[in-house]
Protein backbone atom coordinates (compact mmCIF):
# COMPACT_ATOMS: atom_id res chain seq x y z
CA UNK A 1 0.00 0.00 0.00
CA UNK A 2 1.58 3.35 -1.14
CA UNK A 3 1.93 6.15 2.13
CA UNK A 4 1.97 9.43 2.39
CA UNK A 5 5.34 9.54 1.85
CA UNK A 6 4.97 7.78 -1.35
CA UNK A 7 1.82 9.25 -3.29
CA UNK A 8 3.63 12.70 -2.12
CA UNK A 9 7.29 11.28 -3.77
CA UNK A 10 5.01 10.26 -6.76
CA UNK A 11 3.33 13.79 -6.87
CA UNK A 12 6.12 15.88 -6.62
CA UNK A 13 8.08 13.23 -9.15
CA UNK A 14 4.92 14.16 -11.73
CA UNK A 15 5.00 17.68 -11.25
CA UNK A 16 8.41 17.97 -11.97
CA UNK A 17 8.44 15.54 -14.94
CA UNK A 18 5.42 17.71 -16.19
CA UNK A 19 7.37 20.80 -15.93
CA UNK A 20 10.34 19.22 -17.57
CA UNK A 21 8.35 18.10 -20.48
CA UNK A 22 6.80 21.13 -20.71
CA UNK A 23 9.59 22.91 -20.75
CA UNK A 24 11.65 20.82 -23.49
CA UNK A 25 8.15 21.05 -25.54
CA UNK A 26 8.70 24.69 -25.60
CA UNK A 27 12.40 25.07 -25.89
CA UNK A 28 12.14 22.64 -28.77
CA UNK A 29 10.94 24.58 -31.44
CA UNK A 30 12.58 27.75 -30.30
CA UNK A 31 16.11 25.90 -30.03
CA UNK A 32 15.56 24.08 -33.79
CA UNK A 33 14.10 27.51 -35.04
CA UNK A 34 17.33 29.01 -33.73
CA UNK A 35 20.25 26.11 -34.86
CA UNK A 36 18.36 26.14 -38.81
CA UNK A 37 17.38 30.19 -39.42
CA UNK A 38 20.63 31.55 -38.05
CA UNK A 39 23.25 30.07 -40.39
CA UNK A 40 20.26 30.19 -43.11
CA UNK A 41 19.38 34.10 -42.40
CA UNK A 42 23.13 35.15 -42.47
CA UNK A 43 23.48 33.27 -45.94
CA UNK A 44 20.54 34.95 -46.98
CA UNK A 45 20.38 38.71 -48.11
CA UNK A 46 16.84 38.84 -49.87
CA UNK A 47 17.72 42.51 -51.44
CA UNK A 48 20.97 40.63 -53.49
CA UNK A 49 20.21 41.05 -57.19
CA UNK A 50 19.22 38.10 -58.97
CA UNK A 51 20.01 37.56 -62.61
CA UNK A 52 17.00 37.52 -64.99
CA UNK A 53 16.14 37.45 -68.55
CA UNK A 54 13.81 39.45 -69.93
CA UNK A 55 12.21 39.44 -73.26
CA UNK A 56 11.27 42.98 -74.22
CA UNK A 57 10.27 44.07 -77.30
CA UNK A 58 11.60 41.02 -78.94
CA UNK A 59 15.11 41.41 -77.19
CA UNK A 60 16.70 39.28 -74.86
CA UNK A 61 17.87 41.68 -71.93
CA UNK A 62 19.81 40.09 -69.00
CA UNK A 63 19.48 41.77 -66.07
CA UNK A 64 20.46 41.47 -61.88
CA UNK A 65 17.40 42.86 -59.83
CA UNK A 66 16.38 42.90 -56.38
CA UNK A 67 13.62 40.36 -56.79
CA UNK A 68 10.91 42.64 -55.43
CA UNK A 69 11.47 44.68 -58.38
CA UNK A 70 8.60 45.65 -60.65
CA UNK A 71 8.30 44.36 -63.85
CA UNK A 72 7.73 48.94 -64.43
CA UNK A 73 11.30 50.28 -62.58
CA UNK A 74 12.51 47.28 -64.61
CA UNK A 75 12.32 49.11 -67.96
CA UNK A 76 12.60 52.67 -66.46
CA UNK A 77 15.44 52.69 -64.38
CA UNK A 78 17.30 49.41 -65.60
CA UNK A 79 16.49 49.35 -68.95
CA UNK A 80 16.12 53.10 -70.00
CA UNK A 81 12.48 52.21 -71.53
CA UNK A 82 10.29 55.16 -69.93
CA UNK A 83 7.58 54.35 -72.15
CA UNK A 84 5.21 53.54 -69.95
CA UNK A 85 4.84 55.90 -67.16
CA UNK A 86 4.39 55.88 -63.53
CA UNK A 87 1.28 57.19 -62.32
CA UNK A 88 -0.09 55.84 -59.14
CA UNK A 89 2.28 52.81 -58.77
CA UNK A 90 -0.99 51.20 -57.29
CA UNK A 91 -2.90 49.78 -60.28
CA UNK A 92 -5.16 52.32 -60.70
CA UNK A 93 -4.44 54.64 -63.24
CA UNK A 94 -3.49 52.35 -66.32
CA UNK A 95 -0.13 54.13 -67.09
CA UNK A 96 2.26 51.74 -66.85
CA UNK A 97 0.20 49.06 -69.22
CA UNK A 98 2.64 46.84 -71.16
CA UNK A 99 1.66 43.57 -72.76
CA UNK A 100 2.70 40.14 -71.44
CA UNK A 101 2.17 37.75 -74.36
CA UNK A 102 -1.28 38.84 -75.78
CA UNK A 103 -2.41 40.36 -72.51
CA UNK A 104 -2.11 43.50 -71.00
CA UNK A 105 -1.24 44.40 -67.25
CA UNK A 106 -0.13 46.60 -65.36
CA UNK A 107 3.58 46.56 -64.87
CA UNK A 108 3.39 48.59 -61.41
CA UNK A 109 2.08 45.81 -59.90
CA UNK A 110 3.64 42.67 -62.06
CA UNK A 111 7.19 41.84 -60.55
CA UNK A 112 9.86 41.67 -63.44
CA UNK A 113 11.08 37.88 -62.09
CA UNK A 114 7.12 36.82 -63.01
CA UNK A 115 7.02 38.17 -66.30
CA UNK A 116 10.20 36.11 -67.63
CA UNK A 117 8.96 33.66 -69.21
CA UNK A 118 6.93 35.86 -71.94
CA UNK A 119 7.62 38.01 -74.17
CA UNK A 120 7.03 42.01 -72.63
CA UNK A 121 5.58 44.39 -75.39
CA UNK A 122 6.18 48.19 -74.27
CA UNK A 123 4.89 51.60 -76.62
CA UNK A 124 8.23 51.39 -77.51
CA UNK A 125 8.13 48.21 -79.69
CA UNK A 126 4.72 48.95 -81.24
CA UNK A 127 6.53 51.03 -84.22
CA UNK A 128 7.70 49.12 -87.25
CA UNK A 129 11.51 48.22 -87.47
CA UNK A 130 11.21 51.11 -90.20
CA UNK A 131 9.55 53.37 -87.84
CA UNK A 132 6.04 53.35 -89.57
CA UNK A 133 3.46 53.64 -86.57
CA UNK A 134 1.54 51.07 -85.01
CA UNK A 135 -2.05 51.61 -86.55
CA UNK A 136 -3.11 52.17 -82.84
CA UNK A 137 -0.11 55.18 -82.64
CA UNK A 138 -1.25 56.40 -86.17
CA UNK A 139 -5.16 56.85 -85.09
CA UNK A 140 -4.39 58.47 -81.92
CA UNK A 141 -2.66 61.31 -83.89
CA UNK A 142 -4.96 61.23 -86.36
CA UNK A 143 -8.00 61.37 -84.05
CA UNK A 144 -6.33 63.71 -81.99
CA UNK A 145 -6.73 61.53 -78.78
CA UNK A 146 -4.32 63.03 -76.72
CA UNK A 147 -3.24 66.62 -74.69
CA UNK A 148 -0.89 66.33 -72.27
CA UNK A 149 0.13 62.58 -73.41
CA UNK A 150 1.05 61.24 -70.02
CA UNK A 151 -1.97 58.53 -70.23
CA UNK A 152 -1.36 58.30 -73.78
CA UNK A 153 1.72 55.01 -74.03
CA UNK A 154 -0.56 53.13 -71.36
CA UNK A 155 -3.96 54.14 -73.67
CA UNK A 156 -2.16 52.78 -76.62
CA UNK A 157 -0.87 49.10 -75.43
CA UNK A 158 -4.41 48.80 -73.84
CA UNK A 159 -6.11 49.50 -76.70
CA UNK A 160 -3.96 46.99 -79.20
CA UNK A 161 -4.57 44.54 -76.58
CA UNK A 162 -8.61 45.68 -76.39
CA UNK A 163 -8.94 44.98 -79.98
CA UNK A 164 -7.37 41.43 -79.83
CA UNK A 165 -9.36 40.64 -76.86
CA UNK A 166 -12.70 41.07 -79.39
CA UNK A 167 -13.56 43.85 -76.69
CA UNK A 168 -14.02 46.50 -78.95
CA UNK A 169 -17.39 45.77 -80.95
CA UNK A 170 -18.86 49.19 -79.69
CA UNK A 171 -18.56 52.56 -78.34
CA UNK A 172 -19.56 50.52 -75.00
CA UNK A 173 -17.90 47.66 -74.99
CA UNK A 174 -14.50 50.09 -75.81
CA UNK A 175 -15.82 52.21 -72.88
CA UNK A 176 -15.85 49.50 -70.85
CA UNK A 177 -12.82 47.65 -71.71
CA UNK A 178 -10.61 50.44 -71.40
CA UNK A 179 -12.02 51.87 -68.22
CA UNK A 180 -8.92 50.87 -66.56
CA UNK A 181 -7.10 53.74 -67.92
CA UNK A 182 -7.43 56.98 -66.79
CA UNK A 183 -7.06 59.88 -68.79
CA UNK A 184 -6.88 63.50 -66.73
CA UNK A 185 -7.43 65.68 -69.90
CA UNK A 186 -10.88 63.56 -70.57
CA UNK A 187 -9.55 62.75 -74.13
CA UNK A 188 -11.69 59.93 -73.63
CA UNK A 189 -14.61 60.60 -76.91
CA UNK A 190 -11.75 60.54 -78.91
CA UNK A 191 -9.46 57.87 -77.47
CA UNK A 192 -12.52 56.11 -78.20
CA UNK A 193 -12.61 57.13 -82.19
CA UNK A 194 -9.31 56.25 -82.17
CA UNK A 195 -9.92 53.12 -81.46
CA UNK A 196 -12.40 52.37 -83.69
CA UNK A 197 -10.15 54.05 -86.68
CA UNK A 198 -7.00 51.39 -85.41
CA UNK A 199 -9.53 48.08 -85.50
CA UNK A 200 -10.76 48.72 -89.24
CA UNK A 201 -6.88 49.43 -90.18
CA UNK A 202 -5.75 46.56 -87.87
CA UNK A 203 -8.11 44.47 -89.81
CA UNK A 204 -7.18 45.32 -93.18
CA UNK A 205 -3.55 45.06 -92.50
CA UNK A 206 -4.50 41.38 -90.76
CA UNK A 207 -6.56 40.33 -93.96
CA UNK A 208 -4.01 41.81 -96.32
CA UNK A 209 -0.87 39.86 -94.66
CA UNK A 210 -3.35 36.46 -94.90
CA UNK A 211 -4.06 36.08 -91.35
FE1 LIG B 1 0.47 51.30 -62.72
FE2 LIG B 1 -0.93 53.52 -62.21
S1 LIG B 1 1.22 53.30 -62.49
S2 LIG B 1 -1.69 51.51 -62.64
FE1 LIG C 1 -3.33 63.97 -70.50
FE2 LIG C 1 -4.50 61.61 -70.93
S1 LIG C 1 -3.80 63.04 -72.41
S2 LIG C 1 -3.76 62.40 -69.06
Amino acid sequence: MATGDDRASSAGSSRRQFLLVGASTVAAPALAHAATESPRAAQTDPRAPVAMTLNVNGRDQRVALDVRTTLLDALREHLGLTGAKKGCDHGQCGACTVLLGDRRVLSCLTLAAAAQNRPVTTIEGLAGADGTLHPMQQAFIDQDAFQCGYCTPGQIVSAVACIKEGHAGNDGDIREYMSGNLCRCAAYPNIVSAIKQAKRAMATAATGSGQ
